[in-house]
């Protein structure tokens, strides 16, 4: 079974339109060839989406929003809807990162509705699960994976889950400013991938879980990439930090190479 690799870039808060522009220009020439099989998309602060999008207008990399809210307008200040990012450019969304969860309070069921929304925006949403250190220290990692499918994927449609991808992030491995996060090693991160493959089946079917594209995400550079994506059920990553520089970001994609 060969699925499709994607690699994502997630620009959290980071760039101003200017930098954001100048970042598209040199991506579209270092990456001007990508592979028919892997798929090539970044997330730009909302701001940004626009103008990276002109930019990148007629290649093959696709642009993704970091969030949205679940209504389509109204009395919501400082939100963005679904609609508004489709208008802007994005083809995708992601949904449920565990800084929006941990640092904006989203819980499974929100997410759920975002879910919803995303799909009726007609957006491809990255739905993005993972345990913290405390919950892995107490064993409970396939239980609060488990419950975050489950929640999240909560009257999603078959046909729905076709097409949506999933990232998995656990917190401990997603860079910021505790010096004790780092990457998950490729067998740890195969395992809980095959996990959620699992759980994917059990919700849905075989054909649907064997099909899902499932991302890793936490700490993922130039230099560990080849090995986590060789493993058989990761199916690309989801990058922050070394997703800012166009150069790192492309040694990334030509790691994804079959
Ligand atoms: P990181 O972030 O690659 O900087 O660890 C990944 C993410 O949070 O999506």
């Amino acid at each position: 079974m060969t699925r499709k690799r994607i690699i994502a870039g997630n620009w959290k808060m980071h760039k101003t339109n200017a930098e954001a522009e100048e970042f598209a220009v040199n991506l579209k020439v270092i990456l001007a060839k990508i592979g028919e099989d892997i798929e090539v998309l970044v997330c730009p602060p909302a701001t940004a989406i626009s103008c990276t999008a002109r930019v990148l207008d007629k290649t093959d990399i696709k642009i993704g929003g970091q969030n949205m809210h679940f209504e389509e307008q109204g009395a919501f200040t400082g939100e963005i809807s679904g609609v508004m990012l489709k208008g802007a450019g994005a083809t995708h969304v992601m949904l449920g990162h565990s800084e929006r969860r941990h640092i904006f309070n989203e819980d499974n069921a929100m997410i759920n509705k975002k879910m919803h929304a995303a799909f009726k925006a007609n957006l491809i949403p990255i739905l993005c699960i993972g345990e913290t250190m405390e919950e892995k220290k107490e064993g409970l990692t396939s239980t609060v994976l488990e419950n975050q499918l489950k929640g999240c994927l909560e009257g999603i449609s078959k046909n729905q889950a076709q097409i949506l991808i999933i990232a998995y992030e656990p917190v401990w491995a997603i860079s910021n400013d505790d010096p004790t996060h780092k990457p998950a090693t490729p067998d740890d991160a195969e395992e809980a991938h095959s996990f959620i493959r699992d759980v994917i089946e059990k919700i849905y079917d075989k054909t649907i879980a064997d099909n899902i594209n499932i991302l890793y995400g936490g700490s993922v550079n130039p230099g560990n990439a080849k090995a986590i994506l060789d493993m058989k059920n990761i199916d690309g990553a989801l990058v922050g930090g070394a997703s800012l520089k166009p150069g790192e970001f492309a040694e990334i994609v030509a790691a994804a190479k079959f």
